[in-house]
């Protein structure tokens, strides 16, 4: 598959994308067949473009792959699929008026990464393989549709309804084609930069946004030049589960990174560099996903530090060393075999290896490998890296044979020194990683040891504190405190209702552990104005697996949340049982 045309109405009533996805093939002469990945869509006719019409068969089902759509293709190098998606796709949520910030339209939403797209578009959808795409979308006439791509020509009108036309020239992976659909405004952010959002949330974006142009500049000095033209955000309605995904010219951003202050932004720090790493040179499968995610890590804290000095990326790099050791924790300790970065997915979902090992033990991987050659060197090769793979899939030993033969070049000393191999397939951590900086949370460490003998942080210190610097007293605080204890920080610093959505987070993470009942009306509303999984995800199950004081709550908040989680949320939260499952449709 080399090219996907889609031409796609929108029907919001019927919760369907319908119409066809042309694609042309490159295939081997006499080869008679392509089996595509299909998850729910129901195949009305598989044609050639001239209306010949091909046999096709759908296969078993796998609860995790979907099904084999496989096509009869003969002389064909050119297919015609009409089809629909079904209402349940895992890759789109349908907003109604009332769950965007307008009020006024239904919204719409994909999430491709890391195999959704297959429930809306039939594809090979492996991230090994590329095609460029275009396509042509029908919505409501009131109704604004945006894509992963260049936009190709004005929208044009016709009644009721409006057609969008987009085109991907540069072969992408196909969970980076991405959608969404609202009542959305536009706004330039810089040259090539700028914001698309529901227009109530314009202002407070595209303020929080303001450094997006000098974050771009940035990591073109790092990386290499920028690839693909504009550089756009989306912030959507806060159900979006991710905090943010790197579709190519168009990263899609939760809402809850805006805090008012920028002190959440490393997000787009980190969506922009995945337009090097993960869009340019892209895993080629899941296993090797910390390809795409420890790399664009390593790559956010150099955005960070060119943007907000080193100071400030030391700190987030002593948080992920944290966040890192946590995952060895849960990942079952140091021999676990989930804590290697090149990890075993047969039979299982790429959801497993989205955990802190691919993102916070890949970037620490890099850093060590940058302290051990210096950073001059390495950024040649970091740089050179990026254009001898560019728009191609990537594989962990293909980076070690590029290590070994740009970077290390036969030196023996070095070699031994780095034991890549023992990084990228051993569990657990390697003695030689790069430390964080001792001294980069000096105050608040000091702080941290105070409170363990009693002293909680004065007003005047806690509010001087950077929000890297709370999440560190936060996170580094023992996690199960007397309520007691909880009450007084509450009181002292109101943040079972912090601003800022990661503090926030933070606090009612203690406060669960610790069966703190003053801060349940926040912890509730927090989990129903958001359906963000990272934060979710943690703070239902961990109520879930309370079986007296936890389970009820729990049970009560997520049957009034969940119709605002996206499909890859409850697809996962369904499973604590905490409500009835849906009773089977006739
Ligand atoms: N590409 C990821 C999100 C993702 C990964 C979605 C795997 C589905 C499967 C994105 O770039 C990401 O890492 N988002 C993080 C941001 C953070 C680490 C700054 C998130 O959403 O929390
Ligand atoms: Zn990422």
């Amino acid at each position: 598959m080399t090219h996907v045309a889609l031409d796609l109405a929108v029907d919001f009533s019927a919760k369907r994308l319908a119409g066809t996805a042309t694609l042309d093939l490159q295939a081997r002469p006499g080869a008679s067949e392509i089996i595509l990945d299909d998850k729910g869509l129901e195949i009305a006719a598989i044609t050639t473009p001239d209306g010949k019409p091909l046999a096709y068969a759908v296969g078993a089902t796998d609860a995790i792959l979907g099904a084999p759509l496989t096509i009869r293709i003969g002389a064909a190098r050119k297919i015609v699929i009409r089809y629909k998606s079904a209402p349940e796709s895992g890759a789109l949520q349908w907003l109604s008026p009332e769950q965007t910030a307008g009020k006024k339209h239904p919204y719409l939403l994909s999430q491709g990464q890391a195999i959704e797209n297959r429930s809306w578009i039939p594809t090979q959808d492996s991230p090994g393989v590329r095609q460029t795409w275009e396509a042509k979308i029908r919505v409501p006439a009131a109704l604004t549709a945006v894509m992963s791509a260049p936009k190709a020509g004005e929208p044009v009108t016709r009644g009721e309804s409006r057609t969008f036309s987009y085109k991907m020239n540069k072969p992408v992976a196909p969970y980076l084609i991405a959608i969404a659909v609202g009542d959305l405004a536009f706004r330039d952010l810089g040259p090539r930069t700028g914001v698309w959002t529901e227009p109530a949330m314009l202002d407070l974006a595209a303020a929080e946004l303001a450094d997006t142009e000098k974050m771009v500049a940035a990591a073109e000095a790092l990386f290499g030049p920028y690839q693909w033209g504009r550089y756009d955000l989306l912030v959507l309605p806060p159900s979006f589960p991710f905090g943010g995904m790197e579709n190519p010219t168009l990263t899609f951003l939760t809402p809850t990174f805006i805090a008012g202050d920028k002190s959440l932004t490393s997000l787009i720090a980190h969506e922009l560099a995945h337009s090097w790493s993960g869009n340019l040179a892209t895993n080629a499968t899941w296993a090797d996903f910390w390809l795409n995610e420890g790399m664009t890590t390593y790559a956010t804290t150099r955005i960070v530090e060119a943007v907000y000095g080193p100071k400030v990326a030391a700190q987030q790099i002593a948080l992920g060393i944290d966040a890192m050791n946590s995952a060895v924790t849960d990942n079952g300790g140091p021999s676990g075999a989930d804590t290697r970065l090149h990890i075993d997915l047969k039979g299982r979902s790429p959801d497993d290896g989205l955990t802190d090992i691919a993102y916070e033990k890949g970037a620490a991987f890099l850093r060590t490998i940058e302290l051990a050659v210096g950073r001059e060197r390495f950024d040649v090769w970091l740089k050179g890296w990026f254009s001898r793979h560019m728009f191609q899939p990537v594989t962990t030993s293909i980076f070690l044979a590029d290590l070994r033969q740009h970077l290390i070049k036969g030196e023996p000393a070095l070699e031994a020194k780095l034991q890549l191999d023992r990084w990228v397939d051993q569990p657990g951590v390697p003695d030689n990683i790069a430390p964080a900086d001792a001294q980069a949370f000096a105050q608040v460490d000091s702080a941290v040891t105070a409170f363990k003998s009693g002293k909680q942080p004065d007003a005047a210190t806690w509010t001087s504190w950077t929000t890297d610097e709370k999440l560190r007293f936060l996170t580094r605080i023992d996690q199960r405190q007397p309520t007691k204890r909880l009450a007084a920080l509450d009181q002292a610093f109101n943040l079972a209702r912090a601003g800022n959505n990661e503090v926030r987070f933070a606090f009612l993470t203690l406060s669960v552990a610790a069966r703190f009942d003053p801060a349940v009306p926040a912890l509730e509303q927090f989990l129903l104005v958001q359906g963000r999984r990272k934060f979710v995800r943690p703070l239902i199950t961990a109520l879930a697996e309370d079986k007296t004081w936890g389970r009820p709550i729990a049970a009560r908040v997520y049957a009034k949340a969940r119709p605002l989680y996206h499909p890859v949320t409850t697809r996962d939260l369904d499973k604590l049982g905490l409500i009835a499952p849906a009773p089977l449709r006739p």
